[in-house]
């Protein structure tokens, strides 16, 4: 026997020892038990449809894309936006540039929105660090209390090149036509689009959000 065909031989006997151990709870509810993610039969039991790894699936679907690697604390990407400065007053109609900086990060990694979209698990760069990409996304908020509606903002851009200076991005803005107060955010994903896996929840944020008006300035 092949080299080859016994190692094909022992993955089949391992994953079927595993999943008789764990043996699957009928309980729908139980669905996000361990044991049956490890299986990897999540999806046959969600209502959702599989994922056919488009963008496009704007109804939801069901991923048995696993993790993947996930990186050491020593390697938790972080982020400080540095422009424009918090609170600060932009003219109406007028360009500015978004800048923010980070660490811990490997940028510009972006797989295909229609066909890889969650497609792959996230991996991590030989020095450590989570291969990806960042975007950025600026919202109006109308009023202090108004939670903003996701599905609307102002301007938002996925940022899939390399960046403009060591760990600093330089977005260009076009000018805003409405007065009022902004948030713009940082957002960090894995290649394949999915939110970043970490080892451990204990930390701080991964991005960062500043508020900023919009001003006819005379
Ligand atoms: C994926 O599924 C969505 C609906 O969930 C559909 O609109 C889209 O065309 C599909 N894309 C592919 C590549 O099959
Ligand atoms: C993504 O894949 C589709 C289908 O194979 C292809 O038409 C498109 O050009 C690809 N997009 C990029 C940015 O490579
Ligand atoms: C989207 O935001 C604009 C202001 O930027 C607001 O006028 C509009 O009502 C919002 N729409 C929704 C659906 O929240
Ligand atoms: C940063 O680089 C990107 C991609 O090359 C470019 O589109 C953008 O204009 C640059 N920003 C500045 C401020 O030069």
């Amino acid at each position: 026997m092949s080299n080859l065909n016994k190692y094909i031989i022992s993955y089949i006997v391992l994953v079927l020892t595993i999943c008789s151990v764990h043996a699957i709870p009928n309980n729908i509810n139980k669905r996000y038990d361990s044991d049956e993610t490890k299986c990897n039969d999540f999806c046959q039991k969600s209502k959702l449809p599989l994922a056919n790894f488009s963008s496009e699936q704007l109804t939801g679907f069901c991923s048995s894309t696993v993790i993947g690697e996930v990186p050491s604390t020593a390697h938790l990407p972080s982020i400080l936006i540095t422009k424009p400065s918090y609170g600060e007053i932009i003219q109406l109609n007028k360009d500015f540039i978004f800048e923010f900086k980070y660490v811990n990060f490997e940028p510009g990694a972006v797989a295909n929105l229609s066909t890889e979209f969650d497609r792959y698990p996230q991996s991590i760069h030989e020095e450590g660090n989570i291969i990806g990409h960042y975007h950025m996304t600026i919202q109006k908020i109308p009023s202090p209390d108004a939670v903003p509606n996701p599905t609307n903002y102002s301007f938002f851009t996925p940022i899939n090149y390399l960046p403009n200076a060591t760990e600093t991005y330089q977005v260009p803005i076009p000018g805003f036509t409405e007065e009022g107060m902004y948030r713009a955010c940082t957002y960090t994903t894995a290649k394949s689009h999915q939110c970043v896996n970490l080892p451990t929840g204990d930390r701080g944020p991964i991005d960062d959000c500043i508020r900023f008006k919009v001003e006819k300035i005379n």
